[in-house]
């Protein structure tokens, strides 16, 4: 029998109004727990935003420069990444299962950079994408592009199937090579995702009208690194995504083609969670780069 608790007076704080919660991630309040929960593992809960490091590239172009070694290169980063995004088979086979922030499971897939681009299937089950725990699943939709409506009824089944078991999706913007990089058509791209049930958005800065892509996405947009820049511009890209509404970066060349990674992403981390400038962030990148070859040599 359970011990009778009356020895100690209960408090029942009558007089108390209940605190309920609001959750504070643009557009999230309505989503079920498990979402919100599951969207804490990749937006730190002070700063509320992310740095997510994107190594998923693997999926249609290989073993991309520096990620030829996924255990030499970038297990080493994983103390600086609030969400990893990455594919089900380097997650499995690479990824130390003590890692226990955020995974963003790359679920879209299909051609090569052989082929043409936006004909891409669904390529994981959402019971797998549970199985290995994730926080996310990550399909890329291509407004504008040869297979349109195919990308965008893969986003729309992963949504489906992520409502089903509190699983959120990232729609990630692919823009085809024919395509203008302008804020006109990223609004158009990251208000489509978002209206068809995203739970967040992936998008390229735009340097004219970024603000406009954010204000017009009502769900958290990110932004991709893209092509490899110097230090200091990425820092500075980074620095005005976030001013410009940007709730984090998903960064995969610019950390992990840099000649320091690990110094870069953390000078990353000032940026986008510190709101450094980015010049003082590139100060700490040098310095912990100095610091990284001294030690190595
Ligand atoms: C590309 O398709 C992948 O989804 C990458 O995750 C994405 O492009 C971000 O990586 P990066 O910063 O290198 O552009």
């Amino acid at each position: 029998m359970p011990e009778q608790d009356a020895s100690n007076p209960k408090e029942f704080y009558p007089d108390v109004p209940q605190t309920d919660v609001t959750f504070p991630l643009k557009g999230s309040n309505s989503l079920d727990w498990g979402m919100k929960n599951r969207l804490s593992n990749i937006f730190d809960s002070s700063s509320g935003k992310t740095v997510m490091l994107a190594i998923d590239h693997g999926y249609f172009q290989g073993p991309t420069t520096g990620l030829e070694r996924v255990d030499i290169n970038i297990v080493p980063l994983l103390p600086f990444a609030d969400t990893l995004m990455v594919t089900r088979g380097i997650l499995r086979s690479l990824i130390p299962p003590t890692f226990t922030r955020g995974v963003v499971l790359r679920t879209s897939g299909g051609p090569s950079i052989l082929k043409e681009l936006s004909n891409e299937q669904i390529a994981v089950d959402i019971e797998d994408v549970i199985r290995l725990n994730a926080s996310a699943m990550a399909v890329q939709v291509f407004i504008g592009g040869e297979h349109e409506s195919q990308s965008v009824h893969n986003l729309t089944r992963l949504i489906d199937a992520g409502q089903k078991y509190g699983v959120p999706v990232l729609a990630v913007t692919a823009v085809g090579r024919e395509m203008e990089r302008n804020a006109r058509y990223m609004r158009l791209a990251c208000r489509i995702c978002a209206e068809l049930g995203a739970t967040y958005v992936k998008t390229y800065y735009v340097a004219e009208g970024f603000e406009t892509v954010t204000a017009s996405c009502p769900v958290p947009i990110v932004i991709a690194g893209g092509k490899k820049l110097p230090e200091l511009e990425a820092l500075r890209m980074a620095w005005r995504a976030t001013e410009e509404g940007a709730l984090g970066v998903d960064m995969g060349r610019n950390i992990f083609q840099s000649e320091s990674p690990q110094a870069m992403i953390q000078a990353v981390r000032q940026v986008v969670h510190k709101r450094e400038r980015p010049e003082h962030a590139f100060d700490l990148y040098r310095t912990l780069t100095a610091e990284q070859q001294v030690s190595v040599g």
